[in-house]
């Protein structure tokens, strides 16, 4: 019999087609609601490759009741829902989508970034809401962009194409990760500096770091305490990164200015969140790398994982262990 391949979530007719070629395929088939988990459980246990999306514990309790399990491809570049270690233990490859999504989540970011800072979504309110009277001078009145300096935490390949935006806002660019990337200071114009400093100096910090139990809470009060009191601060990689009661206190007080943030600690919020009664915030429903194009790039390749691995080849873009 043809191996067994289970979808975790509706995509692409013509991505589930490709795969049909060649396997028994089966999909969740709800485009918002998250499979349940002995659902999930129960299909693992059958299945030879898994196409799981980021709402997906794929955790060590799935991974060692999963025999036949070769291949979990992971519809997103993080990879924080994934037991990795259980993962190598039990022989299992996984899989994530980077690259293919690198520059609308960058074009998002930055997006973000301008929209919080020139606080586009209370002035859209502003005028839906009949508000606008007249022109007046300090009218809803943001913060410059161009020519203020920008740190990004995280240089990774999408805190690389931020900083390429800063250099069209002829922004000064500093940069914190874990290791120096000598080589790319001068081809992207960006500055090494130590996390206190990046704190210290910029006008927008940016967090492009992925979430590890070492990024866990990093942005806690003592962190926001070190940034400007005209700060703004710009979250886009996963919302366990940020302490948000920290983050709450740190807009509430005026220790920084404000802040926009794709991603949250407990996906999905309510209407209810509390950084949500704050107009200093720029919420948005974790959509990163959410364009038409990009999406059906993050499947195709998921789905070309799946097909390598098993048919005996490498994966196409491993996450390494
Ligand atoms: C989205 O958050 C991703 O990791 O791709
Ligand atoms: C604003 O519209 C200006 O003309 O400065």
């Amino acid at each position: 019999t043809r191996p067994f391949v289970f979808i975790t979530r509706k995509i692409s007719d013509n991505v589930v087609s490709m795969l049909e070629q060649h396997f028994l395929v089966e999909m969740w088939c709800e485009e918002e609601e998250v499979i349940p988990r002995e659902l999930l459980m129960e299909k693992a246990k059958q299945a030879d490759a898994l196409l799981t999306m980021l709402t997906d514990k794929i955790d060590e309790e799935l991974l060692t009741q999963s025999p036949y399990l070769k291949v979990v491809a992971n519809l997103a570049v993080g990879y924080d829902n994934i037991d990795l270690e259980a993962a190598k233990k039990n022989n299992v490859t996984v899989t994530n989508t980077p690259d293919v999504l690198t520059d609308t989540t960058a074009d998002l970011t930055f997006s973000l970034l301008t929209a919080t800072a020139r606080r586009i979504p209370e002035a859209i309110d502003y005028i839906k809401d009949d508000q606008w009277k007249s022109w007046s001078p300090y009218m809803l009145a943001g913060s410059d962009i161009h020519h203020k300096t920008i740190g990004i935490v995280g240089l990774g390949n999408i805190g690389q194409a931020v900083a390429k935006r800063a250099t069209g806002f002829d922004m000064e660019i500093l940069y914190y990760n874990r290791s120096r990337k000598q080589d790319i200071e001068s081809e992207l114009g960006v500055k090494y500096v130590s996390f206190e400093d990046l704190l210290n100096r910029s006008d927008f910090v940016v967090c492009m770091t992925p979430l590890s139990k070492e990024t866990e809470g990093m942005f806690n009060r003592e962190v926001f305490k070190q940034m400007k009191d005209t700060a703004i601060f710009i979250n886009s990689s996963r919302g366990g990164v940020v302490n948000e009661e920290d983050l709450f206190k740190a807009l509430e007080s005026g220790e920084i200015k404000a802040a926009g943030l794709d991603v949250f600690q407990n996906e999905p919020i309510g209407a209810d969140h509390p950084l949500l009664t704050l107009d200093q915030v720029v919420a948005l429903p974790h959509i990163g790398s959410s364009s038409l194009e990009t999406r059906t790039e993050m499947m195709e390749l998921a789905a070309r994982n799946i097909k390598q691995v098993l048919n005996g080849g490498k994966a196409l873009t491993p996450v390494h262990i």
